[in-house]
């Protein structure tokens, strides 16, 4: 059990520095459509280029697929042992609303992944549906990609309003990947939680914030 409870802590992690380094990227977005354009474009074709970040690339792929597979896990003999009554939630901070439903959270994260990937990864990197245009210096024009998608009101509801259900899983599933490596300290753990808080805070209002100005400009 601490072994799969490792590999998602440890591939959770991972996927929040990727967070950090998306959403500066992402930031771009709202910056004036004559800088953003030729920037965001330049940037995402030095990143898809880069023989790195294409091994970045691989891992963070592998850390989606392991963190899902072992937080199915890890849920569902969860849920078999408390239907066969043995305690799994001992502790207090384990019984907010959050905590008791990270598998759901987790599964509406994975939904929103899924969605997302399809509008953009399955286009630029796949060359799936839709065919993307290049812009003046010849760059992929990821752009005029993020741009239409968020002209479409539905697509804006749904990338702002699915970064809550983001918000929440990244506040828990923080605190908790600590906790699982070993961070017990008491006044640490009053730190941590502030932490993750503002941390989930930042990522699930830069995300969400950024369809909408996008939307109106
Ligand atoms: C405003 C919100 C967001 C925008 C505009 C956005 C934009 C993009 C774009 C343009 C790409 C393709 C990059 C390329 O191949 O050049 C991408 C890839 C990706 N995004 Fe997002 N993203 C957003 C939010 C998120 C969130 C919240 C998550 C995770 C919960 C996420 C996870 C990913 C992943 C896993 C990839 C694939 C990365 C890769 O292949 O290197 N994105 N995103």
């Amino acid at each position: 059990m601490y072994f799969r409870k490792s590999i998602i802590a440890i591939t959770g992690l991972f996927l929040c520095l990727f967070l950090i380094v998306h959403l500066s990227a992402n930031s771009i977005l709202v910056l004036p459509q004559e800088v953003a354009r030729g920037l965001y474009n330049s940037y995402s074709t030095t990143l898809r280029e880069s023989p790195f970040i294409k091994i970045v690339a691989y891992i963070l792929y592998l850390s989606i697929v392991l963190h899902v597979i072992y937080a199915l896990v890890v849920t569902v003999n969860n849920r078999k042992a408390k239907r066969k009554g043995y305690a799994v939630n001992r502790f207090r901070e384990n019984s907010s609303w959050t905590s008791q439903n990270m598998g759901l959270l987790g599964i509406t994260v994975l939904l929103f992944i899924v969605v997302h990937l399809a509008n953009f990864w399955a286009r630029i990197k796949l060359g799936l549906g839709e065919g993307v245009g290049l812009d003046s210096e010849g760059h992929v024009d990821v752009y005029k990609v993020t741009y239409s998608l968020f002209q479409n009101s539905y697509y804006v509801l749904f990338y702002s309003l699915l970064m809550i259900p983001l918000g929440l899983h990244l506040y828990h599933g923080l605190k908790s990947a600590f906790m699982t490596l070993g961070f017990y300290h008491k006044k640490g753990l009053r730190i941590l939680a502030k932490v993750s808080l503002i941390y989930a805070g930042i990522m699930a209002l830069g995300f969400g914030i950024i369809p909408i100005i996008v939307f109106f400009k």
